[in-house]
């Protein structure tokens, strides 16, 4: 059985032409066993008809703020109500803009505002539009608040030209809400196994100081850290989040202790200080591997020689973890590499006396710093390859999270 069966999913469709894409999205659905409502911009309907819709999914379609309404006067609060997710497909740069700065100008946003369930978003357009800065700004925006971007394919446009902006296919939308129905059904279960235990992360980049104004660091936006936090403690785990420098905004949640620090120096004392007592240690920190042997105190001036910096090793924290590591504590790494990424990483998971390394390569689009979806392998101990797709970061740390209560 799918785990969308008997599911109330709420369809929001806003004017783009991937819109024709829709009413097999409502079949595949019904399909599955989930009930379908849809509410649509009056865009939207010059794309896709009423008609069509309300056939396929067996109810009317919402698109009138004001209009006569049988069963209630405030209909967006009702829909919002009724439904156990919301499909945003496709969503234009218009609907993204909204969501993301709280307009509510018409039916759809209406909902979207008043919907506090999960949101799946689809965008959809031309690929100028798609990498328009304040676009890219508002689906950041978006990612934060928690909203899940099932993110546009490559491929041909309606424009006549080709590339990124297309919106994802109906039966991968499909595949996406079932997988989070069904890690969301487990999640009871996971409760149970994860409660009274204690996971220990670290996340983000180190800053090396060379006098009091400049250091050393590295790309890292703690991300990939801060979704699998977010993920343990959606779950009732306690979590330290020994965490470097970032720009971010830390999701407030009482099961969350954050621990900022700044050099590796730092972060090597409060991440072996927090292990002892974990079952689950999870190194995403991009860690700097050298350090200046002495900071100058104040501002070093500026000299006509060329300067010479004394960088001396950091320690390795993932490895002195391992050493110390009792048998029940798991021990997860990351790798991030360029070039023979397997067994690079499968050397970094021996030489650190890991439970599974995930690897992400530099070399696949859309994976690394920065970005906010990454394309992860995972290797365990017994040198079993898993190969995830690319995902939003916070469904990656949902696979993570998965993996590691398969260990216990
Ligand atoms: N790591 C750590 N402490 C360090 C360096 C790395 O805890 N001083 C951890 C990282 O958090 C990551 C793993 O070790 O989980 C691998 O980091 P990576 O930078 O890929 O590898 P290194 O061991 O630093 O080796 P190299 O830079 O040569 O690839």
């Amino acid at each position: 059985m799918s785990s969308i069966d008997k599911k109330k999913i709420l369809i929001g469709i806003s004017g783009g032409i991937a819109a024709y894409k829709v009413p097999l999205l409502i079949r595949l659905l019904i399909k599955k066993g989930a009930e379908v409502k849809v509410v649509a911009t009056s865009n939207a309907l010059e794309f896709v008809t009423p008609l069509t819709l309300q056939t396929l999914c067996g109810n009317k379609v919402y698109k009138d703020m004001f209009g006569e309404w049988e069963e209630s006067t405030t209909e967006h609060i009702a829909l919002a109500d009724w439904g156990d997710c919301m499909i945003v497909a496709p969503a234009s740069a218009d609907v993204i803009g909204k969501y993301a700065n709280g307009i509510a100008d018409n039916a759809l946003t209406t909902t979207l505002s008043a919907f506090n369930k999960p949101v799946f978003l689809c965008p959809a357009m031309n690929s100028t539009m798609y990498f328009n800065k304040a676009v890219q700004r508002n689906l950041n925006l978006l990612r934060q608040d928690g909203v899940r971007i099932i993110d546009s394919e490559e491929g041909f446009l309606a424009c006549g030209t080709s590339g990124k902006g297309r919106m994802e296919e109906p039966e991968i939308i499909v595949q996406r809400v079932e997988e989070f129905f069904s890690y969301n059904q487990t999640d009871s279960d996971n409760n149970l196994d994860f409660s009274a235990k204690k996971v220990t992360i670290t996340a983000g980049p180190t800053r090396e100081r060379i006098d009091d104004v400049r250091f050393i660091s590295n790309n890292s936006s703690g991300r990939m850290g801060i979704a699998l936090a977010e993920e343990f403690t959606s779950r009732g785990v306690y979590v330290d989040l020994v965490l470097g420098p970032v720009s971010i905004q830390i999701p407030n949640n009482k099961n969350l202790n954050v621990i900022n620090v700044e050099s590796a120096s730092e972060m090597y004392a409060e991440t072996l200080q927090s292990a002892k007592d974990s079952s689950v240690v999870v190194c995403a920190a991009a860690v700097a591997d050298y350090t200046p042997r002495e900071k100058y105190d104040g501002k070093m001036k500026k000299k006509e020689d060329n300067l010479h910096l004394d960088l001396v090793p950091t320690k390795d924290i993932l490895k002195e973890l391992g050493i110390r590591k009792s048998a029940s504590q798991i021990l997860v790494g990351f790798a991030l590499e360029t070039d023979n990424e397997l067994e690079n990483a499968k050397l970094k998971l021996k030489k650190k006396n890991l439970d599974f390394i995930v690897l992400n390569s530099l070399k696949d689009k859309g994976a690394g710093f920065e970005v906010s979806t990454n394309k992860v392998t995972i290797i365990d101990k017994s040198n079993k390859v898993r190969e995830f797709p690319l995902k939003d970061k916070r469904e990656v740390a949902k696979d993570i999270v998965n993996l590691i209560k398969e260990f216990f």
